[in-house]
């Protein structure tokens, strides 16, 4: 059975929306940390923010903090560039994400594309790994990333679970159920650990993991984000992690 990470970067969309200069000395709300903390409670395993390069959520300071003061580990999603990397070595993060970034996108639209790039992609992996970091790369379910995500050193593959979430069909949905069932069953072979996310919430997690073996962990954000917004955080992770589980939650979490 999978663990849930809980992606938090839209905690900080939504206080970005009002306090751009919060840097100035106010209090910004949504407290990004405040929603770390909370997580961290309702028994997340995991925290996941993406520090984009045009910082349109998570700032260098929301990864400082989150990194001194939660105790479950911090997984950062970056751009596979030479800035990130050097930041990353900073924040130590106990793991990296290595997503494609591209200014334009609302959020992460496909996976990493590392076979066609696998020397310097191989090189900034080799840096994280040195610093104890451990590297997830963010694939498509395509057996042929899955080898370079190996080739690359990488420990770790997300799988993008996009397509699988956008599916309007029946037939569409099975398709890439299956695919990523061959992906992952791929990448367990080779000794990588199985991460998935992006797209998945209350409604379609359930079929993703009675279907795609060898999850470790699951990395979703927007979905339960904004089932806060009417529940509570601490009640939306805690459904979420029921769902995962599908049994009642261990009651020493609460
Ligand atoms: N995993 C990765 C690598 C992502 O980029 C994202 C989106 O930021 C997620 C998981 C979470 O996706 P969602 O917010 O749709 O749950």
């Amino acid at each position: 059975m999978p663990i849930l990470g809980l992606n938090i970067d839209h905690v900080a969309t939504l206080r970005e929306a009002r306090y751009r200069d919060w840097k100035s000395g106010l209090a910004p709300e949504p407290s990004v940390i405040e929603a770390a903390r909370v997580a961290e409670h309702a028994g997340v395993a995991s925290i996941t923010v993406h520090l984009r390069e045009d910082r349109r959520h998570i700032q260098e300071a929301d990864v400082r903090l989150i990194s001194r003061e939660i105790s479950i580990p911090l997984n950062l999603e970056m751009a596979a560039t030479a800035a990130m990397t050097r930041q990353a070595l900073r924040f130590k993060p106990e793991e990296v994400c290595l997503v494609p970034e591209n200014r334009q996108e609302v959020t992460t639209e496909g996976g990493l594309e590392v076979a066609s790039d696998i020397a310097r992609l191989k090189t900034v992996v080799q840096k994280l790994t040195r610093a104890k970091i451990k590297v997830s790369a963010f694939i498509d379910a395509d057996l042929k990333q899955v080898d370079a995500a190996h080739r690359i050193g990488a420990q770790v593959v997300e799988l993008h679970t996009g397509v699988y979430a956008n599916a309007t069909t029946i037939k569409a949905r099975n398709k890439e159920l299956a695919r990523h069932g061959r992906a992952a069953a791929h990448a367990h072979e080779l000794g990588l650990r199985v991460n998935a996310g992006h797209g998945l919430h209350y409604g379609n997690v359930r079929e993703y993991i009675e279907d795609v073996p060898h999850l470790h962990t699951l990395n979703i954000g927007h979905s339960i984000i904004s089932r806060a917004v009417f529940v509570g955080l601490h009640q939306a992770v805690r459904e979420m992690m029921t769902l995962i589980r599908s049994q009642q939650p261990s009651p020493n979490a609460d």
